[in-house]
């Protein structure tokens, strides 16, 4: 009898360490390996401290720049003052394309300052660049990836993934999904009538990323413009009484004139970040499957994406389109995450 009681005790005990083995791995599966690739830009700063402050659910891998908002030496080092900003120096910051793939370069400093910061003053970094470009970092990274595992957070022209997949087209394989902030189709564009900036800035190479068969995900201007900044989400921000909250204050308050101004609205978006709250937290989100074009021809719709939005074209759905977002959930997202940091 004392030894069947012993046996079923030693037995329990097994399975209670193998439950637990399991959950651990469970949670371990569930985070996110993530590259970010950005063109810091003030909305992407404040992308950056979300992510870098959420290690829980996301693996930052790797920040990779690319030219956009300013020049590639300055979207560097802004990447580099966010990693350090987070105290995240350990996260390696490559830089890739310093210009787009065919286009003319365009950069959007009327709206995020001369060193792509607005409100807020830039010094140079501690931490230097890794060695090596974003372009081979990509392909050495997503060729010996295990199979579609890795996400790449897109917040800025699709340049450096449009190179290694050109020289690579194998890297696929590693890939689990693009999550990009770009497009817009219902809302009209901001940079065109009909284009926004990321796009606008890289047609080129948005086509090869949609042509490549990667599962990709959209946060166009349609939702981005549904996520406001108000006074009392400005408050949140401030109440947090960190570096980090003032940092993020300083930079929205003076990033979101522009468009409150152009468009007449009673706050700005806060466009990369919506990407990262997407990736936390996506029950916020809703959206289509949906077929998306890139228009890249010279014309006045260059750089405007196509969205068959009620699938008249019968064509294949290559892209989930986010057309909505909870507002209030965003901000309290943000700020929970902020308040982590310094
Ligand atoms: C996008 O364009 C850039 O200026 C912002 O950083 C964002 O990625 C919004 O259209
Ligand atoms: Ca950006």
């Amino acid at each position: 009898m004392y030894r069947y009681a012993q046996k079923l005790h030693q037995l329990l005990r097994s399975l209670l360490i193998l439950s637990l083995i399991t959950a651990t791995n469970a949670q371990a599966a569930q985070k996110i390996d993530l590259i970010i690739d950005t063109d810091p830009g003030a909305d992407d700063i404040v992308a950056l401290l979300f992510a870098l402050a959420s290690p829980d659910e996301l693996n930052v891998r790797a920040l990779t720049t690319v030219a956009g908002n300013v020049r590639l030496d300055k979207t560097s080092r802004n990447a580099r003052l966010a990693r350090e900003w987070a105290g995240r120096e350990e996260v390696p910051v490559y830089a890739g394309a310093p210009k787009p793939l065919m286009r003319t370069p365009i950069y959007a400093e009327d709206i995020h300052g001369k060193e792509g910061l607005s409100g807020i003053a830039v010094h140079e970094p501690r931490q230097g660049l890794a060695q090596g470009s974003a372009i081979t970092y990509l392909i050495d990274t997503l060729k010996s990836a295990r199979p579609h595992s890795i996400t790449i957070a897109m917040l800025g022209p699709q340049t450096n993934l449009a190179l290694a997949l050109i020289q690579e087209p194998g890297i696929v394989q590693g890939i689990k999904e693009v999550v990009v902030m770009g497009g817009a189709h219902f809302n009209g564009g901001n940079i065109t009538p009909v284009a926004e900036f990321n796009l606008f800035a890289d047609p080129h190479a948005a086509e090869v990323v949609l042509k490549s068969g990667v599962k990709l995900t959209y946060l166009p201007l349609d939702v981005t413009h549904k996520i406001l900044t108000s006074e009392a989400r400005l408050k949140q921000i401030a109440a947090l009484n960190n570096n980090a909250g003032r940092l993020v204050g300083d930079i929205l308050n003076e990033y979101i004139k522009g468009d409150m101004e152009h468009y007449g609205i009673p706050g700005g978006p806060v466009h990369d970040a919506t990407v990262v709250a997407y990736l936390l937290k996506p029950q916020l989100f809703s959206g289509r499957s949906v077929n998306v074009v890139v228009d890249s021809r010279e014309g006045p719709t260059f750089g405007q994406t196509i969205v068959d939005w009620y699938d008249g074209l019968k064509a294949p759905r290559n892209a989930f389109w986010v057309e909505s977002g909870d507002a209030q959930g965003f901000f309290d997202l943000l700020v929970e995450r902020l308040a982590r940091l310094k």
